[in-house]
């Protein structure tokens, strides 16, 4: 016996994102680098996972998930956006929109199939496709406003294009897909007859006006998209790894048996909780976007007097922006010299690209921060001039 890891695994690093937490915490450093909010969940959700705990909701659930959460699921998607969806045959609810996203490539791809990405990338999709067998086809989104060209997302389309990976709001660029460019990758999905996996895991964070469509909204798509979505990021319980899919009929089977056979189920009293902040009116999500526009604006400040250049996002809690004006070193050079003398931890441009190179000079803020963790932050970075 050979003691060594598969072919998969070897093509794919430990997450740049994880390990720079790491790095943040041997340095004391601010930490804007992985995305979670160091602020508390809403009272009422955590006082429902207690009475849940409390009441010996203790056991399995069923496997794709809760009755009362997958109710709760079908009933927002189809208040928000006027998309009817059946809780019985449409709803699958994973560890994480992580697991939802893993879950559904899996169920979907055979090995070859190619699956086209917007880059820059939320890390994990590489690795996604990379398990699943499937090639992943790139199509770049051209800042400033993070827009793509048609033309070269139709030639990504291939005889073997089984899929589209779609994140609006988008980490980590901070876009939000108009109508009309969503209306573009439908267009091209039916055309290849292509399913599109839509990661809508920041729904609820949007900037100036922003709006967010869900892909299954657009005429014909409900059929030939799979809606991935969570509680981490509108809940702000990014450990308690509760997420879910929305998968046309003919799909959900195959989604159900690879995520059972993956994690047999989400935990079940975090997800008795998740149906009573489903359950939470639009003051709710207003003030989640209103907080986040104060925390963007903080941060965005500080990275404008410290030098840095980017564009303000519209949605997410991401900046992506270009150091080149303070250094000419590489990305994760950067980004080390950061956390360890400036004491802010930040991720490296490159874990959103697939060739390294394309991410040399820009480096990720969170802001899913406290204001004091933000104004220490800021602090931190008023004195960069004098450092570089
Ligand atoms: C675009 C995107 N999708 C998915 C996730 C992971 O979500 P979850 O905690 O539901 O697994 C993240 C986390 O940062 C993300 O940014």
């Amino acid at each position: 016996m050979s003691v060594r890891a598969s072919d998969k695994a070897a093509r794919f690093t430990e997450s740049v994102i994880r390990e720079m937490t790491r790095l943040a915490h041997l340095h004391g450093a601010v930490n804007l680098s992985q995305g979670f909010p160091d602020f508390p969940a809403p009272a009422e959700v955590k006082e429902a996972a207690r009475r849940a705990i409390e009441a010996d909701v203790n056991q399995y659930a069923i496997t794709w998930g809760a009755r009362s959460l997958r109710q709760a699921i079908a009933r927002k998607f189809e208040r928000l956006y006027g998309v009817p969806v059946d809780p019985e045959r449409e709803v699958t609810v994973t560890c994480g929109s992580t697991e939802a996203m893993m879950a559904t490539l899996l169920a979907i791809l055979n090995p070859g199939d190619e699956v086209i990405t917007f880059e820059p990338f939320y890390e994990n999709y590489g690795p996604d496709a990379i398990l699943s067998g499937a090639v992943p086809r790139f199509v770049k989104l051209r800042p400033p406003a993070w827009t793509f060209d048609p033309d070269e997302l139709a030639r990504a389309f291939s005889a073997k294009t089984r899929a589209v990976i779609v994140n609006t709001p988008n980490n980590p660029t901070g876009k939000v897909f108009t109508r009309a460019e969503l209306e573009t990758i439908a267009d091209l999905c039916r055309r290849h007859d292509a399913l599109a996996v839509t990661d809508e895991i920041y729904e609820h964070i949007l900037y100036d006006g922003a709006v967010h469509v869900p892909m299954a909204s657009l005429p014909g798509m409900a059929e030939r998209t799979v809606t991935i979505n969570g509680m981490s990021k509108t809940y702000s319980v990014t450990g308690w790894r509760v997420g879910w899919t929305i998968s046309p009929r003919s799909l959900t089977g195959a989604i159900r048996k690879v995520h059972d056979f993956l994690t047999v189920g989400a935990p079940a009293p975090l997800q008795a909780a998740g149906a009573v902040g489903m359950a939470f009116d639009a003051d709710y999500y207003n003030h989640l976007a209103l907080d986040y526009r104060a925390r963007r604006d903080l941060l965005c400040g500080a990275l404008t007097d410290a030098g840095f250049t980017f564009s303000v996002p519209e949605g997410a809690y991401y900046v992506l922006a270009h150091f080149s004006a303070l250094s000419q070193d590489d990305d994760v050079t950067f980004a080390k010299w950061l956390a360890s003398e400036v004491g802010v931890a930040t991720v490296p441009g490159s874990s959103f690209y697939h060739k390294r190179t394309l991410g040399r000079s820009v480096v990720r803020f969170a802001f899913c921060k406290q204001t004091e963790t933000l104004e220490r932050a800021a602090e931190r970075l008023a004195g960069i001039q004098a450092r570089v």
